[in-house]
């Protein structure tokens, strides 16, 4: 479909599980929803392997919950953004995943739930579908997205900044008024080759994480930050932006820089870490060995690398009870393919970016401080995950925030019109900032590498003043430097994505140089 410019109730931009449960929720409950997305390869939700937490919402395994995940988060959680996720999450999963989108989740013999374990978890509360729990999920909700008639997909959009009034209108009368408003977003048609412009009254990012901007990550290519970069152009409050959660165990492959994620409900189901000898080493960090929370396993893990000088460590399956190729298929393709059995061989694992623990602030209806922002998902931090996530919390934040998003937005809008005809045209379209063409991929190649090795070697697990502020002034100069290019060039997808990567880049190495206190996934060494 191609248009320059339309106006619809509710944009929401992303299309993984917080994305498409605020959209299944505001249809519902009869709002047309535009539903955008970039629309290249897997969704971030989609590579979600380990699971969801599954848990009575009162009584002490309500309250042991509560305390796994602050105590994983070092006690810096929001303690109502907590209360909130466990009180909502089950309904969350059996009227919408299990009711309405009707996925499927392992159940034992005797009919009852398969539910696993995994680091910092007290007990066996994670339900998951083999070791594709992120997969059959978005399966589920995308088929119920595109059976609604009042949802309008549109694929190939990179969202390139929100509109607001502020900002954007040409009116004095908007432009001058105290509080500003979101009225949607300029969106790249890739198809197209052209900006787009999308008016609405409400606007939901779902953007998902940041991944793509270290070096080595188990994100999906669309993890470049867009919804934070965008939001701070904005002026959004962000929060948080220095916890990074790396993920111990991502598939090391000496020849590249794909990280395939090892899921953790391995060790939860009784896999160890071993070093290049054979020996486990956990046991000395922490006394809860293998299933420590993930900050403390990849800081471990970074000792032992830097202690012995190896390029990566090992998990040995071998006491894992269940049968390999059926309970962790992903694991077991994905290790086959560079020719590793895992039923006779131990995985080379590292450490890879795996969570954004920050992101754009929201309350617990998803809201931002920007009137007709929400935002959803991994973009948004709502304070559930404090300095460091608790495994299988970001599939269940998701799903109740893109429910609680939906409700809260549906309940608002009710049955008016936000954005008046006068205030529509008072919006431009996008003025093409320059017409320079560059097809000279070596220049964005270079421009990303730069970014992706900074990010890694000076904000990664292990942070430094002196790392930082090499890393800062790295990335400062970096981004006037694309922020010129992009403003002499023609548009395109991959311009839009390095725009959106330097300046998250940028913003999260600031945030990590002003916090001087080590704690969680920012580890500072001085
Ligand atoms: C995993 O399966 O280890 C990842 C799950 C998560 O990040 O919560």
């Amino acid at each position: 479909m191609e248009f320059q410019r339309l106006y619809t109730q509710v944009l929401i931009i992303g299309s993984g599980i917080a994305g498409c449960t605020a959209a299944l929720t505001l249809a519902d409950a009869g709002h047309d929803v535009t539903l955008i997305n970039a629309g290249s390869g897997l969704d971030n939700s989609e590579l979600a392997q380990g699971g969801i937490i599954y848990q009575a919402a009162e009584g002490n395994d309500a309250k042991a919950l509560e305390r796994d995940i602050l105590v994983a988060g070092h006690r810096y959680n929001h303690t109502r953004a907590v209360r909130h996720l466990c009180r909502k999450g089950p309904e969350a999963i059996e009227k919408i995943l299990i009711e309405r989108a009707e996925v499927v989740f392992d159940r034992r013999t005797d009919g009852s739930w398969h539910l696993t374990r995994e680091g910092g978890h007290s007990a066996p509360r994670i339900m998951h579908r083999a070791d594709y729990t992120g997969r059959a999920i978005m399966e589920g909700l995308m088929a119920q997205v595109k059976a609604s008639s009042r949802i309008r997909v549109l694929t190939g959009r990179s969202a390139i900044d929100l509109l607001t009034s502020r900002h954007h209108a040409r009116e004095a009368a908007y432009r001058y008024t105290v509080q500003n408003r979101c009225l949607g977003a300029y969106v790249f048609n890739e198809e197209h080759g052209h900006p787009e412009t999308i008016l609405a009254d409400w606007t939901i990012l779902a953007t998902g994480g940041v991944g793509q901007v270290f070096l080595h990550s188990t994100n999906s290519p669309s993890c470049v930050g867009s919804g934070v970069s965008m939001a701070h152009r904005a002026g959004v409050a962000l929060a948080n932006l220095e916890f990074m959660q790396f993920h111990p165990t991502a598939l090391y492959q000496k020849m590249s820089n794909r990280r395939p994620l090892i899921t953790e409900a391995l060790r939860g189901e009784g896999a160890r870490l071993l070093d290049a000898e054979g020996t486990p080493f956990m046991p000395r960090y922490d006394k809860r060995g293998d299933l420590a929370p993930r900050d403390i396993v990849a800081q471990a893990m970074l000792s032992e690398m830097l202690r012995t000088g190896a390029p990566c460590l090992y998990l040995d399956v071998s006491r894992v009870e269940e049968d390999l190729e059926t309970r962790f298929p992903t694991v077991f393709r994905n290790c086959a393919k560079i020719g590793i059995n895992i039923c006779k061989e131990p995985i080379p694992v590292v450490p890879a970016a795996h969570y954004f623990c920050g992101g754009i602030l929201t309350d617990d209806y998803g809201r931002t401080t920007l009137e007709g922002l929400y935002a959803v998902g991994e973009c948004a931090c709502t304070g559930v995950h404090g300095a460091n996530r608790l495994a299988s919390t970001s599939l269940l934040e998701g799903l109740v925030w893109g429910w609680s998003a939906g409700q809260d937005v549906a309940r608002r809008a009710g049955s008016r019109t936000v954005l008046s005809r006068r205030m529509q045209d008072a919006i431009p379209d996008w003025v093409p900032l320059g017409d320079e063409k560059n097809d000279d991929p070596a220049l964005l190649t270079q421009d990303w590498a730069s970014i992706r090795n900074t990010m890694w070697n000076y904000v990664g697990i292990s942070r430094s003043t002196a790392r930082l502020r090499r890393a800062f002034e790295e990335l400062r100069d970096l981004s006037r430097h694309i922020h010129d290019f992009y403003k002499r060039t023609r548009l395109s997808r991959p311009l839009v994505d390095l725009f959106h990567g330097s300046h998250t880049a940028y913003v999260i190495t600031q945030a990590a140089l002003r916090n001087k206190e080590s704690l969680g996934c920012h580890c500072r060494t001085d």
